[in-house]
């Protein structure tokens, strides 16, 4: 039923208020139906019409490029709806009791629930809801009775957020912390799983590593990596921050005993959503990092983990919203599209000998080891003619409003489903025209 006037009115309010817009602009955009998404037929007569329509579906200025989308991602309008309108709903007592999440599963959350448990191909039961990557990392971390001189393998290339709870582990209780130096650019996925296996020792109990890395992009062998581990009788933990939207993702597939994600990352959810797989075995041997009334409930499963204090409902149910925005895109299509651009950022760079992409096969036609990042060094390190021309691209771009990952030394350009091809070719131009000069 469409709203009335005076609804459309207080959800502009709320968008003003809750997004930091001119109320004006609010207006704009929400004091109206959404606009629908582009009929589906359209994507197989006129693809590049397809996309472009797609775009009215996100906030974007005009006058930005967003090749960082991996950071935090970029929210679409029936997300931003649904979380708008369930703050006023909740606001004005017209949800069921209890209209917040942290507490017992509610109606609402039970919904998300479910949508993210079927969207990650793992049980309800193993899947808490948390409110990013850096929390589930966090609770296996502190969660796990290990010992001094008991050992955690890493990489050289975690996030802060998923490697600083093991450095305070190992400050706290003597664990030691030892790295695996991924290899720039990968080689192939029987010598990565080779270093993995390379740095256990005896007392290692845990292997910690992005699905896909912050530094780099790269995605890594997960499926492998934890079928070695579990070979050896050695834990993993998968930091997947960046992988949850931006590739396919079945947890049972993988064989992990645990995955945290980020949705406020690639599947373009409201941000301070998170998730975390903690395989059936395991789920009452980890201790909750925050107690409070169900912290031995076990009878709870993994939503134990979610049992934290009151937190944010509305951002669950725009999370719901992203899953369902994402499935009627169809996720196929979202990966081909995006990793299509991708691939173009991989082309474009390798073109220039003075440029090294460190996450893609040398081989052209491999295309396994990135998704929707790219991210490129000079071939030379500094000081060199290389690196002040990386350093005058960064700098060209950020004068331009294009903004990106890194700098002088690297650059990471994420292409997300929004990105058009005129904005990448905007990049393309100042990235030749920085290397001509
Ligand atoms: C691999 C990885 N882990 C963890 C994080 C932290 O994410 P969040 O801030 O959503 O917890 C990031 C953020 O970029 C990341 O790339």
């Amino acid at each position: 039923m469409p709203l009335r006037r005076r609804e459309f009115f207080q959800r502009s309010a709320v968008a003003a208020a809750v997004l930091g817009l001119p109320l004006a602009q609010a207006e704009k955009l929400f004091a109206q139906e959404a606009p629908p998404l582009p009929p589906r037929g359209l994507f197989a007569t006129d693809p590049d019409r397809y996309w472009a329509l797609l775009r009215r579906q996100w906030l974007l200025a005009a006058d930005r490029i967003n090749l960082n989308c991996g950071s935090v991602g970029c929210t679409p309008l029936p997300v931003l709806r649904a979380m708008i309108d369930h703050i006023l709903s909740a606001e004005e007592f017209r949800e069921a009791a209890l209209p917040w999440f942290g507490y017992e599963e509610n109606a609402r959350i039970r919904e998300v629930h479910e949508a993210l448990a079927a969207f990650l191909h793992c049980k309800q039961d193993e899947l808490a809801i948390v409110r990013n990557a850096t929390e589930a990392n966090n609770v296996v971390c502190n969660g796990l009775d290990l010992k001094s001189g008991d050992e955690a393998l890493l990489t050289d290339q975690e996030h802060p957020g998923g490697r600083c709870c093991w450095e305070q582990k190992a400050a706290r209780y003597g664990v030691k912390l030892n790295y695996v130096a991924l290899p720039k650019p990968p080689a192939s996925t029987a010598r990565i799983v080779e270093l993995f296996e390379r740095a256990l020792t005896p007392k290692t109990k845990i292997i910690v590593f992005s699905h896909i890395t912050t530094v780099t992009g790269v995605v890594l062998p997960a499926k492998q990596i934890c079928t070695m581990a579990r070979a050896k009788g050695v834990l993993t933990h998968v930091d997947g921050a960046h992988a949850i939207g931006q590739i396919p993702l079945d947890l049972h597939d993988i064989g992990c005993d645990f995955y945290g994600t980020s949705p406020h990352k690639w599947l373009m959810a409201p941000k301070g959503t998170g998730t975390l797989f903690v395989r059936e075995e395991h789920l009452e041997k980890l201790w909750v990092n925050i107690a409070s009334g169900s912290w031995r409930d076990f009878s709870l499963k993994a939503y134990r983990f979610s049992n934290f204090g009151t937190s944010n409902l509305s951002v669950m149910v725009g999370l719901k919203a992203a899953i369902e925005f994402f499935q009627a895109i169809g996720p196929e299509r979202i990966y081909a599209r995006m990793h299509q651009l991708a691939t173009q950022v991989r082309d474009r760079v390798t073109a220039h000998p003075q440029l090294r992409v460190v996450n893609a096969s040398a081989d052209p036609a491999n295309h396994e080891f990135f998704s929707a990042l790219l991210s490129f060094e000079p071939a030379q390190p500094a000081p060199s003619a290389a690196s002040n021309a990386m350093k005058k691209v960064a700098e060209e771009c950020a004068a331009r409003n294009i903004r990106l990952a890194g700098g002088a030394e690297r650059i990471r350009i994420a292409t997300g489903l929004f990105l058009q091809p005129t904005e990448l070719g905007a990049f393309f131009e100042l990235l030749d025209a920085g290397l001509r000069s």
